[in-house]
């Protein structure tokens, strides 16, 4: 248990080191308190740090590394730890309800539910919810004590497999998409179920190639379109439609978020909103979108135009400043591996 507590420390220690002490002493974390002050680089290199700290408790670390996490592999274990860290403006969590999103230093983000019962985080898909059980607020932002470790998500094909989204694989396969999409970084995917491609196979038997590309394209939308953005858009630009001129329409009655093609009779509803894949947001929708086929012809897409756009996602994502909270997070993860091997 005794490096459990080590690795709350190493993630505690990224806060102010003045701070740090108050921060334990309140918390009456005494494993962690006799350790404030082990890693002076540490401590020195984020002694600027403002934004947001979540610290898993020591069980939630325990059954993480009881669950088959690898723990003496430094790099898995720096991008968990990496995963903890949200530089910016601290997230308190008071009285919070509704959405936010916040993007860590291993690049993802996470996302925070409030509601009268207190505040949960939710990590990559298939993570459970962690709540959060404290919040230790230190002079540079908030630490959120979590009853889960946050995971970083996994690839968008690892998780759609996970989600069941089957069909869609397959479809993504046959057009010969299913690379390009692996790679896809910085972009929005809105993901039929299963039954929503089965109520379209007659259709969808009759496309060409070309044409089956055109209507898997129209599911991908350049950027990261969280939930809350969406029920505000009125038009979403998908790689597909929007080089024809025409976007997906949206539109919110009240109780769900519809989303059309050009040639939709009936709209998709969101199913299940933000999921979260790596450095890809998933939305999984209830219909195939259908585009308008006569519109697209004269503007014809193709893989390129996807790899075009991924190209620029992908740029604009790594223009975004790298946070100093990353240099120190190897240190960090060799301290917990340090006390991993006792
Ligand atoms: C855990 O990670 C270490 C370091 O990368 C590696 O040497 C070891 O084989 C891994 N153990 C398992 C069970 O995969
Ligand atoms: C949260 O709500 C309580 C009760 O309404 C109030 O006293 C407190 O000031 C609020 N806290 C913040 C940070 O807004």
């Amino acid at each position: 248990m005794k490096f459990t507590a080590i690795a709350a420390a190493a993630l505690i220690q990224l806060v102010n080191a003045a701070s740090l002490v108050e921060v334990l002493t309140t918390a009456k974390e005494s494993t962690l308190l006799s350790l404030v002050g082990t890693e002076p680089e540490i401590l020195k290199a984020l002694a600027t740090f403002k934004g947001t700290v979540f610290a898993p408790t020591d069980a939630a670390l325990a059954a993480t590394v009881a669950a088959g996490f690898n723990a003496t592999d430094l790099a898995a274990l720096a991008n968990v730890l990496s995963y903890h860290i949200a530089p910016g403006a601290g997230f308190s969590g008071a009285n919070f309800t509704g959405a936010a999103f916040l993007t860590t230093s291993q690049g993802n983000e996470v996302k925070a539910f409030g509601s009268a019962e207190g505040v949960q985080i939710q990590s990559g898909f298939g993570t459970p919810l962690a709540n959060v059980v404290s919040t230790l607020p230190f002079d540079g932002g908030f630490v959120h004590i979590v009853d889960q470790t946050l995971i970083p998500p996994a690839n968008i094909v690892e998780v759609a497999k996970a989600a069941g989204l089957n069909s869609l694989l397959s479809a993504l396969t046959s057009a010969g998409l299913a690379e390009t999409v692996s790679k896809l970084s910085g972009v929005t995917i809105l993901a039929p179920t299963d039954a929503a491609f089965a109520a379209v196979a007659d259709v969808v038997k009759t496309l060409t190639p070309d044409q089956l590309k055109t209507v898997l394209l129209s599911h991908v939308v350049p950027g990261t379109v969280h939930s809350i953005d969406i029920v505000a858009a009125k038009s979403l630009p998908s790689v597909a439609t929007s080089a024809a001129g025409s976007n997906l329409k949206v539109s919110y009655d009240g109780t769900d978020v519809l989303i059309s093609g050009g040639a939709n009779t009936t709209p998709a509803k969101v199913a299940i909103a933000d999921v979260f894949a790596d450095k890809v947001l998933v939305h999984v929708i209830d219909a195939v979108l259908i585009p308008d086929f006569k519109a697209i012809a004269a503007a014809p897409v193709s893989a390129t135009a996807a790899k075009t756009a991924t190209a620029t996602a992908t740029a604009v994502a790594s223009a975004t400043p790298k946070s100093g909270a990353m240099q120190i997070v190897g240190a960090a993860s060799a301290l917990v591996a340090s006390f991993l091997l006792l």
